[in-house]
């Protein structure tokens, strides 16, 4: 059989050791002696039967079962199936940094995540052996003191603004039984992502387009996908946003509740959310215009904006809002259907309609007096 080195994974040393390194299907395999010698003759392009006679000859008489471990591990794979590789084709050519961190953190169907109970007592016990890191470091120069801020001496818009920033905050607790108003809904969507401006050059061609949120290079590389669970008027399903229409176009399935929490990271908070608004990222647009690695990281950043965008228009609606980071990035881009060659989610906005929250206390501050004593505590402690 002609065998080929999958091109997902590279070789790196660790104390010594040969780590054969997969951010595709996110694994490590500390590779023997042998497993190299097999790499190499097999990268020199030997198919599988004179790779075993030639390390058989040379005494090393398990090449044959290792070579079909490795084959299992996807070290190696049959010449033409080149799955991994093409998915990793684009990003490589950025540079293949680019496409190792961008693998190694994509999530997929199996991926397990962290139970919020759990990481709570874990939590509670690394505080208890006081290595939280402080929660601003000791820095040494000469102090200017701030006042507190007072909104009320400014502007009535800015103070308004205050005020919704003040009160915003993540939301879980949604209503089991009223469906998400197709108005806010509707607002939510197209008042975020419909572009608002376009500029054109001198021959009428645009060069740059606007919308309420800033956008590296004014590419709007940030694209979303909606997954409709209870919106009154909207048929339970997943949808791709035409932002330039103001259009949803179906391109989904609707969800049971179990693919619904799934596909959102197994947070259970969710089972009652409205819909999700899923922020991906279009490096082939970003790249059309930045061929420099760098502008990977502002796919991160516009999602931010984004999300803290829809953080006060949900507030100022009523709605409830979560901006979410543990998603199934595979199960997203399927039910999507996104490319993950050059379109990759990077987490979601969840809304649904308010409820009072009846987990936990939360203090309202009315001036920034907590930072200080947060420092104080943590420089005294
Ligand atoms: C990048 C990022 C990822 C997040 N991921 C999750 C998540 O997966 N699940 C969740 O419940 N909250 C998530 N949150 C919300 C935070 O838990 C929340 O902002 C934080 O607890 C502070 O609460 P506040 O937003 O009410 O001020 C995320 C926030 C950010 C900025």
């Amino acid at each position: 059989m002609e065998l080929t080195v999958a091109r997902s994974g590279t070789i790196n040393f660790f104390d010594g050791q040969a780590v054969w390194d997969d951010p595709v299907h996110q694994q490590q395999v500390r590779l023997l002696p042998t497993a190299l010698r097999i790499i190499a003759q097999v990268s020199g392009g030997n198919d599988a039967e004179a790779v075993v006679d030639s390390l058989s000859r040379d005494g090393h008489h398990n090449a044959r079962d290792l070579m079909s471990a490795m084959l299992g591990a996807g070290i190696l794979q049959p010449a033409g199936d080149a799955d991994a590789q093409d998915l990793m084709s684009e990003l490589a050519s950025w540079g293949p940094g680019v496409a190792h961190f961008h693998f190694s953190g994509r999530t997929t169907a199996e991926t397990v995540f962290v139970d919020e109970r759990l990481l709570d007592l874990e939590l509670q016990r690394r505080s208890l052996d006081g290595d939280l890191p402080a929660y601003f470091p000791d820095v040494i120069g000469s102090r200017i003191d701030l006042a507190a801020p007072v909104p009320e001496s400014w502007s009535e818009q800015c103070s308004a603004l205050l005020s919704l920033m003040r009160a915003r905050r993540s939301r879980r607790a949604y209503s089991t039984t009223t469906p998400f108003s197709k108005e806010a809904f509707s607002l939510l969507l197209t008042a975020l992502h419909t572009p608002t401006h376009i500029a054109r050059d001198h021959l009428g061609r645009p060069t740059k387009v606007r919308r309420v949120v800033p956008s590296a290079g004014g590419l709007q590389a940030v694209d979303i996908g909606v997954v409709v669970r209870s919106v009154e008027g909207i048929e339970a399903g997943c949808y791709r946003f035409d932002r330039v229409a103001g259009q949803l176009i179906a391109v989904g399935p609707n969800l049971g509740q179990r693919s619904w929490v799934h596909a959102l990271g197994e947070q259970e908070w969710v089972n009652d959310a409205s819909f999700a608004v899923v922020y991906f990222g279009r490096t082939r647009l970003i790249r059309w215009k930045y061929a420099r690695t760098r502008a990977y990281r502002s796919l991160f950043l516009e999602a931010g904006h984004q999300s803290y965008a829809a953080y006060l228009l949900a507030e100022a609606l009523g709605a409830a809002h979560t901006f979410i980071g543990a998603v199934r990035d595979e199960t997203l881009e399927r039910l999507l259907q996104l490319d993950p060659r050059h379109e990759f989610v990077i987490g979601a906005s969840v809304f649904g309609v308010r409820e009072p929250e009846t987990d936990g206390t939360s203090e309202d501050l009315t001036s920034f007096e907590w930072e200080r004593q947060a420092l104080h505590d943590t420089r005294s402690g």
